[in-house]
């Protein structure tokens, strides 16, 4: 008796649940994802002093009505994005999206933060601004950590300064419960598994170490998809997939 009581209980239950996700779907496919992308050169266009991961996400991991705009800013500090109107610019875009879309702004900065002498407190205070100006107007910022350079030791593992850098970002991102994927890690990882010589084949020139070609902005903006879509599911809706390529990021093997 009370099996069959549960029992249809739960057969009730199922149907309203059944029901439910279908309308849910509907209303999240619905509102569009746009994703604003701020950032020094590692997240810019392709160009002559400068290329990221930022065009490789917009051109292939997205599917439409989704869109991302690249605001990467070759040379930038978190200062002088803010100070020379960037920031500003994105912040407009934010106001403007937010009333018929998620936003979604990736804050990655660093490379050249460091270069900067007792800057550590400097670049927390404006990942900290940045993060809650994002907030204020109904935006959902991502702290990214730095890309990796691709200078390798003589052993295979990889030569990088950024990593307290890194550290700071996501320092910031706990602080301020703020969602954060950890680039410089799994960049590490992935370039330490392909190895130098396949590395080569993602720089934007023969002498480069830090910036990126087209092969190597695919390679990058589908890892930047791949761990924001871990780290928020709600992006993995408007995802376009590419088993192949994340499949051989996951493990290690070089595309290009
Ligand atoms: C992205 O698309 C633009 C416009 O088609 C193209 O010029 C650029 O090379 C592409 N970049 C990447 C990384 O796919
Ligand atoms: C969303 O708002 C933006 C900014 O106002 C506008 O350009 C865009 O057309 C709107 N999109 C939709 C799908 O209404
Ligand atoms: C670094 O900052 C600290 C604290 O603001 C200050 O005391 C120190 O003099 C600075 N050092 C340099 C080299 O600028
Ligand atoms: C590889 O070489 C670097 C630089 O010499 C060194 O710091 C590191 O400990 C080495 N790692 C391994 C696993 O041997
Ligand atoms: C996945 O990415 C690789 C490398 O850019 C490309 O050659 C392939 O066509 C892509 N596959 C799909 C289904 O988009």
């Amino acid at each position: 008796m009370k099996v069959s009581v549960l029992l249809s209980l739960l057969g009730v239950s199922f149907q309203i649940v059944a029901a439910a996700p279908a309308k849910h779907q509907k209303a999240a496919e619905s509102k569009p994802s746009v994703f604003l992308l701020a950032g020094d050169s590692t997240t810019a266009t392709q160009a002559a002093n400068g290329g990221g991961w930022g065009d490789g996400f917009k051109n292939f991991t997205l599917k439409a009505p989704s869109f991302a705009i690249n605001y990467g800013h070759n040379g930038a500090t978190t200062s002088s994005f803010i100070s020379g109107g960037d920031w500003a610019t994105v912040l407009g875009k934010v106001e403007a999206y937010a009333g018929n879309s998620t936003v979604y702004v990736t804050i990655q900065f660093g490379h050249n933060d460091m270069k900067l002498t007792n800057y550590t407190e400097t670049f927390k205070t404006n990942l900290r601004r940045m993060v809650a100006d994002v907030k204020e107007r109904n935006g959902e910022p991502v702290l990214v950590t730095s890309l990796s350079r691709r200078n390798y030791n003589a052993n295979g593992t990889i030569a990088d300064t950024l990593a307290p850098w890194a550290g700071y970002a996501i320092e910031v991102a706990e602080e301020t419960e703020t969602h954060y994927i950890d680039l410089w890690k799994n960049s590490v990882h992935y370039l330490e598994q392909i190895g130098q010589p396949a590395s080569l084949k993602l720089a934007l020139n023969d002498n480069d170490r830090t910036h990126l070609n087209v092969p190597g902005s695919i390679v990058f903006g589908r890892m930047v998809s791949d761990l924001l879509k871990w780290e928020i599911p709600a992006i993995g809706e408007v995802v376009k997939e590419n088993a192949t390529l994340s499949e051989q990021i996951w493990s290690g093997v070089a595309t290009f």
